[in-house]
């Protein structure tokens, strides 16, 4: 089946729905047929055909879902079958949230884009734990699962760090790599940790439990794209000090130069095409200040092969997509695939 030709059809009609409502839509039908499939795919599917070494992880291909889309990780077994090279669940904060009031998530159709200020919804560390055990218990896994932890709206910033190391203590050892997200925009005072000394402080906690592991996780930062470039340089070196592999970057921006569409009312965190230009340069900078080794993730405005192109070509070793599955479709991951070829 052609997925993209599905897709082309089926949009016009998703779109008539509340976004919010599609999600929920889209992601209960993924469950379903997460509970009933493994989403395996065979040894030579072309998914497996362009594996990567980073972080001591060996994934099948370079092209991940980024964070955000499955925050309770409820369809793990679809988007491996769609052919991601690798999945990111959360953002999972210790404590259970119903997260902002709505609405809160808005398409920006004429600038292939979205905004949303979500607040960190999600069902808590213990219950994503629970959901993964059961997953790990089913050994369908062919890719690497990472798990992205934030802070519970309720902690205040003085005592981040352990609101931290407690969902790393629940979900730490059901990861193949753990990422502190410490920048999303919809959680008052999250960006505020993005300093060097709450950087260190926040990875040295969460490396106790993790570095007492039979086999201690690979751990990242997640940045802002509204961050200076010599303050998230600062950040990344800070996440290498304290033991981190690699950094994520970006998260969505506050920023709103350049778009066509009128944004009044929708405060919150712009991803998708406009997003592009600052996050991948950001992406160079920093891979340029930290030499080749660290492992970097790059995100932000993926939608077509030249924008993956970008992110590697400024220095990436992975890519992410999320508001580009949303415009182009579930097909975006098998025709990113393709280009590899
Ligand atoms: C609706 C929505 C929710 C998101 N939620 C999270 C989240 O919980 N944690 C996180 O680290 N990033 C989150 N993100 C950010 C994405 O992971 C990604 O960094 C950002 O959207 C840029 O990539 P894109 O342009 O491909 O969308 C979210 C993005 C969107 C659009």
């Amino acid at each position: 089946m052609d997925l993209n030709l599905l897709w082309h059809s089926l949009r016009p009609l998703v779109f008539r729905f509340d976004p919010e409502r599609a999600h929920r839509m889209t992601l209960a039908a993924l469950a379903r047929w997460s509970e009933r499939f493994d989403g395996r795919l065979v040894a030579g599917d072309p998914a497996h055909a362009h594996p990567r070494e980073a972080m001591g992880l060996r994934f099948p291909n370079p092209f991940g879902l980024a964070a955000g889309l499955d925050k309770d990780a409820e369809a793990i077994p679809a988007w491996q079958a769609l052919g991601f090279g690798f999945i990111e669940v959360g953002t999972v904060t210790a404590q259970a949230q119903p997260g902002n009031p709505r609405p809160r998530l808005f398409r920006l159709p004429e600038d292939e884009a979205i905004i949303n200020r979500m607040g960190f919804n999600n069902a808590g560390a213990d219950r994503v734990a629970r959901r993964l055990r059961r997953l790990r218990e089913r050994d369908l896994l062919q890719v690497p699962l990472g798990v992205n932890i934030g802070k519970s709206k309720v902690t205040p910033a003085e005592r981040a760090a352990e609101d931290y190391r407690y969902s790393f203590e629940r979900l730490g050892e059901l990861a193949d790599y753990v990422v502190v997200n410490i920048s999303s925009p919809n959680t008052p005072g999250l960006r505020d940790l993005q300093r060097v000394d709450e950087v260190k402080r926040i990875v040295e906690t969460i490396q106790e439990p993790n570095q007492r592991l039979a086999r201690p996780r690979p751990l990242l930062v997640k940045l802002a794209p509204d961050l200076a470039d010599g303050d998230a340089i600062d950040c990344a070196r800070a996440a290498l000090e304290a033991g981190c592999a690699g950094l994520i970057l970006t998260n969505t921006t506050i920023a709103r130069e350049g778009l066509r569409s009128r944004t009044e009312g929708m405060a919150g965190g712009l991803s998708g095409r406009p997003l592009q230009a600052r996050s991948t340069a950001l992406l160079a900078t920093v891979r340029e200040a930290l030499g080749p080794e660290p492992t970097l993730i790059g995100v932000g405005g993926v939608r077509d092969v030249p924008s993956v192109r970008a992110k590697f070509a400024a220095g990436a070793d992975l890519a992410q997509v999320y508001t580009g599955l949303i415009y182009r479709g579930p097909g975006l991951v098998r025709e990113l695939l393709e280009a590899l070829d």
